[in-house]
């Protein structure tokens, strides 16, 4: 399964592929995106987009479709990504998403497009999925802001619940049911 999600004119999530890493590079050196997220670190080197390359291509390898999407602009190429850690087992109704938008594109309602069009296309391609989550740290207002736009919930706070170099994060859990959208 290649998809392609239309999200606005100009503007698709597409599977990432080799010649993204230069684009990769340049958008994720930057503090907000470490400081928001999980696992991106920053310097952001060649070495990082590479394997998030292969990571990509593993991952298609192992579940027979790509769950992490660049979003794609027609003119700039890759300005952001959003993904899905798929659960499996007792797990297996309830996936989480992660995403990230470059800099210079925030603030134009990009990413709740993403976010909406990403969580139909999700609840389409995998059946048994009954809920979708979103962990996000209390003090990134915009992310909230995202997911209450797209009809999320918040379900409540997670004390401590994030460690990232030393520091434990409270973090809000949200989430959207099938059929909330
Ligand atoms: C969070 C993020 C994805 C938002 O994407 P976006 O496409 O800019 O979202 P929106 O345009 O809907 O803006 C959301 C909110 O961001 C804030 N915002 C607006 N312009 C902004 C700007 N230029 N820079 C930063 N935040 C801005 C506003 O509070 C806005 O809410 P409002 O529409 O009610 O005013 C993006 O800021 C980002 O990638 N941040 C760093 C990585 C990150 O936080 N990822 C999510 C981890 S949970």
């Amino acid at each position: 399964m290649n998809n392609i999600i239309p999200i606005r004119s100009g503007i698709t999530l597409t599977p990432f592929s080799s010649g993204d890493q230069n684009n990769l590079i340049q958008y994720l050196n930057d503090p907000s995106i470490q400081a928001n997220t999980a696992n991106i670190p920053v310097p952001y080197t060649r070495k990082d987009a590479d394997e998030w390359l292969q990571h990509t291509a593993d991952l298609f390898h192992q579940h027979g479709a790509h769950y992490n999407l660049a979003i794609r602009h027609e003119q700039y190429g890759v300005i952001g990504g959003i993904g899905a850690f798929l659960r499996t087992g007792l797990q297996g109704h309830s996936d989480e998403i992660g995403y990230w938008l470059a800099a210079p594109f925030r603030g134009q309602g990009i990413m709740p497009e993403a976010v909406r069009a990403f969580c139909q296309w999700l609840f389409e391609v995998r059946p048994a999925l009954v809920r979708i989550e979103a962990r996000v740290y209390t003090f990134n207002d915009p992310s909230s802001r995202v997911l209450e736009k797209v009809g999320f919930h918040k379900e409540g706070l997670l004390r401590k619940a994030t460690k990232k170099q030393e520091k434990l994060i409270d973090t809000y859990l949200w989430s959207l049911l099938r059929g909330e959208i």
